[in-house]
């Protein structure tokens, strides 16, 4: 199913380029990352779990070696990006809707010596500023949901790509035959109607000739994630509400109950998705 796409991702556009959002996603996640982490223990903290992530997503990169060339599509405030010019030497597009996430990026960028290796792009997914062929590598963190049109980003990805390249991404989705009435104020809270799914993206990648290497599912990270989240928000509530507005925060606290309700309903899913371009 797609939405027009200019108003979602102008919706999406907006939302990120807000004070509240940014407020909000930099203090409660440290400024690096916007996405959904790994936890390996009760209590551990957001910023290492969402760490975890990107580890676990750079190690599946065991093909790819120094100077690879890699675009992040969503990137947020770059802290991906970041960890593979200087983990693993990688050059670094970051392409991102938002300006004001994209000043932060090149801010973080710059003080950790990295601007050589990473570079800051503003542009939308749907329709990405780049030469077919141009990467080795496209990478996204739970960015794709906020499309109205995921096909268009999978073809724009897979014409962005040169042959053998691979396209490694994490996703909120919905699971096959969710309840409609568990996930409407989740996708209410997202202004989408609907939310991609492990079957609609393998379908693409399969329609374009991609090759699966790995879908690992880990719904119960979603739940943790954004429980860590709410946990945070509460716990915190004091401090946060004299940086951001008090109604945006209790909008972001139920919408989080909905996140995690719908998750603990068996509603929606959360992975790791690898793809492979054909050689030819
Ligand atoms: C949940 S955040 C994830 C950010 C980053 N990937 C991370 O893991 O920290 C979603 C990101 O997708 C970006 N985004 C949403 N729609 C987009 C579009 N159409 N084109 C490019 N970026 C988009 C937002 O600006 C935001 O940075």
């Amino acid at each position: 199913m797609s939405q027009p796409s200019s108003a979602v991702v102008k919706k999406a556009e907006e939302y990120y380029d807000s004070s509240d959002a940014d407020c909000f996603y930099n203090t409660v996640w440290g400024g690096e990352d916007i996405h959904v982490g790994i936890y390996q223990s009760a209590g551990e903290s957001i910023y290492d779990a969402s760490r975890r992530t990107v580890e676990q997503m750079a190690e599946k990169l065991h093909s790819w070696f120094s100077g690879t060339q890699v675009l992040d599509i969503g990137a947020g405030y770059g802290g991906s990006g970041r960890y593979l010019a200087r983990e693993k030497q990688y050059e670094v597009s970051c392409l991102n809707l938002s300006e004001v996430q994209n000043e932060r990026n090149r801010k973080l960028t710059e003080e950790a010596n990295l601007s050589g290796a990473v570079q800051v792009v503003y542009g939308n997914f749907e329709s990405l500023p780049f030469e077919d062929k141009s990467f080795d590598v496209v990478w996204a963190q739970d960015a794709i949901l906020h499309s109205g049109n995921r096909k268009k980003v999978f073809e724009e990805v897979h014409r962005v790509l040169r042959p053998g390249g691979e396209f490694i991404f994490t996703d909120p989705m919905q699971k096959p035959g969710a309840d409609a009435e568990t996930l409407k104020p989740v996708l209410e809270r997202i202004h989408l109607e609907s939310m991609g799914s492990v079957e609609c993206y393998g379908n693409y990648a399969r329609e374009l000739g991609m090759e699966t290497i790995e879908v690992l599912q880990m719904p119960e990270q979603l739940v943790n994630h954004y429980s860590a989240v709410l946990h945070n928000l509460e716990s915190r509530h004091d401090e946060l509400k004299d940086v951001c507005d008090p109604a945006y925060l209790e909008r972001m606290q139920n919408g989080l109950k909905h996140w995690i309700d719908a998750g603990k309903n068996n509603a929606l899913d959360w992975g790791i998705l690898h793809f492979r371009k054909a050689n030819s």
